[in-house]
C-alpha cells in the first residue's frame, strides 16, 4: 500500500515548478471528459511530467474507479478538518496523484474566508511540485463549472460528432469567452469514426467559434470511437494500461506528446518562463469568481 505522506514529501524533495491548471469540460455530458481526463493525465506522467487530478464532478465523481482504486476520503474531510491533504490524496500509476473532490465540491462555492485560506496554504505546498493540475469537471453550463474553468490557466472543451454535442460545445464556449476574452481553450474531438471525420468537426467548431464568438480555438486530439474504452472502464484499469496499443490510447497518447511539444515551442518562442499560480491561485481566482 502507498504510503501517501511518504510520497508527498518524496514530491515535495523534486525539482520546484509552477503547476498549470486545466479544466476539462463539455456542453454535453457522456462525452468522455472523465476517461480522457484519465488517461491524458497518465500520458503525461508517462512522459516524466507531475501530474494531479481533482476529481470535481459535483454528482457522479468517479475517476478513482476509473483509475482501478477507491477513494475513502475527498475534499470535504480537508475542509473540514477531519483529515489532512496528504490523507486524501491517491496515488496513480505514474506518479499521478488524485484528489476525491466528493461533495467537497459543492462546498468549494460557499468558502469562508477562513477555510479558503487554509485550503490555499494546503495546496500551496503541493504546487511547486507539479507540472499539470488537471479538474475534470462535469457537463453544462452553470455556475461553478463556469467559475471553474474561467479560473484555469487553460480549457479543453470536449465533444464528439454527434450535432447536439457540438452545439453544446459551441454554446459553453460562447459564454466562456464573455467571461474571459484571454483564457485558452482547445478542443477534443471523442469517439470520432475517423481521423477525416475528427478534423471535419474541428474544423466546423473552429469556424464557428471564430464567426459567432470571435474565438479562437486550438486542438488537443481527434480519439477514435473504440470498444477498448468501455472494456477498460469495465476492468477499472486505464485505459493506456490497460490497452496501450489500442486506437483510442494510442491517440491520446500522441494528444499528450503534441500537447507537450506545442507548449515547450510556445514558451521558447516567446522566450518565457510559466507564470502559473498553480491549484491555489485557481482557488483564489475561482472564490472571486464565486463571490
Ligand atoms: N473514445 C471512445 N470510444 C468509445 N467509447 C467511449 C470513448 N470515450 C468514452 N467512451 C464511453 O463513453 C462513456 C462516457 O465516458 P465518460 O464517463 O468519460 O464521459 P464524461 O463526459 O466524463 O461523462 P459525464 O458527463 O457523466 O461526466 C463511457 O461509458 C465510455 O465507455
Ligand atoms: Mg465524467
Amino acid at each position: 500500500m502507498y504510503d501517501q505522506a511518504s510520497g508527498l514529501r518524496k514530491l515535495a524533495q523534486e525539482k520546484k515548478s509552477s503547476a498549470k491548471t486545466i479544466v476539462i469540460t463539455s456542453g454535453k455530458g457522456g462525452v468522455g471528459k472523465s476517461s480522457f481526463a484519465v488517461n491524458f493525465a497518465l500520458s503525461l506522467g508517462k512522459k516524466g511530467k507531475r501530474v494531479a487530478i481533482l476529481d470535481a464532478d459535483l454528482g457522479l465523481a468517479n475517476l478513482d474507479l476509473l483509475l482501478g482504486m477507491s477513494a475513502t476520503y475527498n475534499l470535504k474531510h480537508l475542509l473540514e478538518g477531519q483529515k489532512r491533504l496528504s490523507e486524501i490524496i491517491l496515488s496513480a500509476p505514474y506518479g499521478v496523484k488524485l484528489i476525491p473532490g466528493g461533495s467537497g465540491i459543492v462546498e468549494l462555492a460557499n468558502l469562508s474566508e477562513l477555510k479558503l485560506k487554509g485550503l490555499i496554504e494546503a495546496f500551496g505546498v503541493l504546487d511547486p511540485y507539479l507540472d499539470y493540475f488537471i479538474i475534470d469537471t462535469g457537463a453544462g453550463i452553470n455556475k461553478q463549472v463556469l467559475a471553474f474553468a474561467l479560473a484555469a490557466d487553460e480549457v479543453f472543451v470536449v465533444t464528439t460528432p454527434e450535432p447536439t454535442a457540438q452545439a453544446d460545445a459551441y454554446g459553453i464556449i460562447n459564454v466562456l469567452q464573455k467571461g474571459n476574452l484571454a483564457l485558452p481553450v482547445n478542443i477534443v474531438v471523442n469517439q470520432a469514426d475517423s481521423i477525416f471525420h475528427g478534423e471535419m468537426v474541428y474544423q466546423r467548431l473552429k469556424l464557428i467559434c471564430k464567426k459567432f464568438a470571435a474565438k479562437d480555438v486550438g486542438l488537443i486530439g481527434i480519439i477514435p470511437s473504440d470498444i477498448t474504452v468501455s472494456k477498460a472502464i469495465r476492468h477499472q484499469v486505464p485505459l493506456i494500461i490497460y490497452q496501450p496499443k489500442s486506437k483510442a490510447a494510442v491517440a491520446i497518447d500522441q494528444a499528450a506528446s503534441c500537447y507537450l511539444a506545442i507548449s515547450a515551442s510556445t514558451l521558447s518562442e516567446k522566450n518565457q518562463v510559466p507564470t502559473h499560480k498553480g491549484f491555489s491561485g485557481f482557488l483564489e481566482r475561482m472564490a472571486r469568481l464565486l463571490r
